[in-house]
């Protein structure tokens, strides 16, 4: 065992932080930075040079499903991290919709041994609502955050009688409670509709903003802290932007599919495109582009399903993420759609506020050394093979801007050049000892 300290030293990389981007050297000791400044000089560190590369803080994805225990057959923790790794992601938060729920202790505890062994990249694990835990001190268990499904999607969890929604929202927690905002009445409603037969016109977008209206009514009431995941239309926008001028805690999230893929791409995906929310109207898409300093984080929802699963008559909801989201937000850069500034904002300085991730989030001193190094000089096609083991990707095909080249996971290297060079079990989980008061 080697028993020094691991020292590097990341020379004349380009970091970028959500405040600013300057030429700069980071000081690595163990798992941890030491110190950035424009100049370093350190005797005993392994020095990395980072010329030519723009460094990014480890991307935080708050929204995946890993699969596991249950659909192993979709996606693993091994499987399901090293997708993180090769997209640039160092952290995820896993959901709780499983075959079998993540919604009791024993069920979290069984989830957690199960990531222990296999991870390679550091993860938080979410506890599921449902009217069954309302009474229960869920909070407590060492998740990161409560999911609450409003409306139904992939699995049985589903919560809404108002008496388990308030007692939730109600309970003594500091973990935020993150919504699935599609109202469940709509859904029924439209669902038996013959004449809708596209998925987005299944789940229109009245639907999200009836439950969005809901959650937030209880989020003021009660003051809970509220996370609204893939907000995806005009009008949600609108209540979210009514809600914070009133100083509402409330905090919302957009994903890539939303951002880059609308309707007209629906004909085209087939079951593909399939996924909860729906792909949404181009105008939609235009209104979370214009609003998108309203929008706190950009997470996946990574929800691989297999290519034979989507082909069947009764194909699943949801898509594939983890490897994408970092090239398609890159190329949007390169394209002035948004600033590498609001990059490092929206998938790792807020996801780390939001969930009170303490060590993470930033490239400065005392935080851990997650690190993504880019080439935004390199164009290229996205393409199989593809880590996540569902292996396939609505995005395939299209040209983008901007390669993930190495990746650093608390100091350690974890993927350089697309080969993923992490052990099972190096990721940790975050959320028992490591979320701030
Ligand atoms: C998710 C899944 O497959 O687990 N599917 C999806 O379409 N997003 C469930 C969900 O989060 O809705
Ligand atoms: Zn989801």
């Amino acid at each position: 065992m080697n028993s020094q300290p691991n020292r590097r030293l990341i020379r004349s990389g380009i970091i970028v932080t959500p405040d600013e981007i300057f030429r700069g050297d980071i000081l690595i000791v163990d798992e941890s930075i030491a110190h950035v400044a424009p100049h370093l000089d350190d005797a005993d560190a392994r020095v990395v040079d980072a010329d030519g590369y723009h460094i990014l803080p480890g991307l935080i994805d708050a929204h995946v499903h890993l699969r596991e225990p249950g659909a192993t057959h979709k996606e693993d923790f091994a499987t399901g991290t090293r997708a993180a790794l090769a997209g640039g992601v160092t952290t995820v938060l896993d959901m709780p919709n499983n075959p079998q729920p993540t919604t009791t202790r024993d069920a979290l505890e069984e989830k957690r041994a199960l990531a222990r062994d296999k991870a390679m990249c550091d993860y938080g694990l979410f506890i599921g609502a449902t009217a069954e835990n309302a009474r229960l001190e869920i909070g407590d268990w060492g998740a990161v955050g409560v999911k609450l499904y409003m409306g139904a999607t992939t699995g049985d969890l589903l919560v809404t009688e108002f008496d388990a929604l308030y007692r939730h929202f109600a309970a003594r927690s500091r973990l935020p409670i993150v919504v699935h905002a599609e109202d469940n009445d709509a859904l029924k409603f439209f669902a038996n509709d013959p004449t809708r037969t596209r998925h987005s016109a299944r789940r229109p977008p009245i639907s999200a903003a009836l439950a969005v209206s809901r959650a937030l009514a209880l989020a003021e009431e009660t003051g809970r802290q509220l996370h609204i995941a893939h907000l995806s239309t005009a009008r949600e926008i609108e209540l979210v932007k009514a809600a914070t001028a009133r100083g509402a805690r409330m905090t919302c999230e957009a994903t890539p599919q939303h951002l880059f893929l609308s309707t007209d791409d629906e004909e085209r995906l087939g079951a593909f495109g399939v996924v909860n929310p729906p792909l949404r109207s181009p105008d939609d898409v235009h209104a979370l582009w214009q609003n998108l300093q309203h929008i706190d984080l950009v997470a996946t929802d990574h929800a691989p399903h297999t290519i034979e699963e989507k082909q069947s008559a009764k194909p699943p909801s949801g898509m594939p993420g983890l490897e994408t989201m970092l090239p398609l937000l890159l190329t949007a850069a390169s394209e002035k759609r948004l600033s590498l500034q609001d990059v490092a904002r929206l998938t790792s300085h807020n996801p780390a506020r939001v969930f009170h991730l303490a060590r993470k989030g930033e490239i400065a001193a005392g935080y851990d050394a997650d690190l993504t190094f880019v080439r935004l000089d390199e164009a290229y096609v996205l393409q199989k093979p593809w880590q996540t083991k569902c292996n396939w990707s609505p995005f395939e095909g299209r040209r983008v801007r901007g390669r993930i080249a190495r990746v650093f996971l608390r100091g350690q290297e974890v993927m350089a050049d697309g080969e993923i060079t992490a052990n099972a079990g190096s990721g940790k989980e975050i959320g028992l000892t490591t979320v701030s008061e």
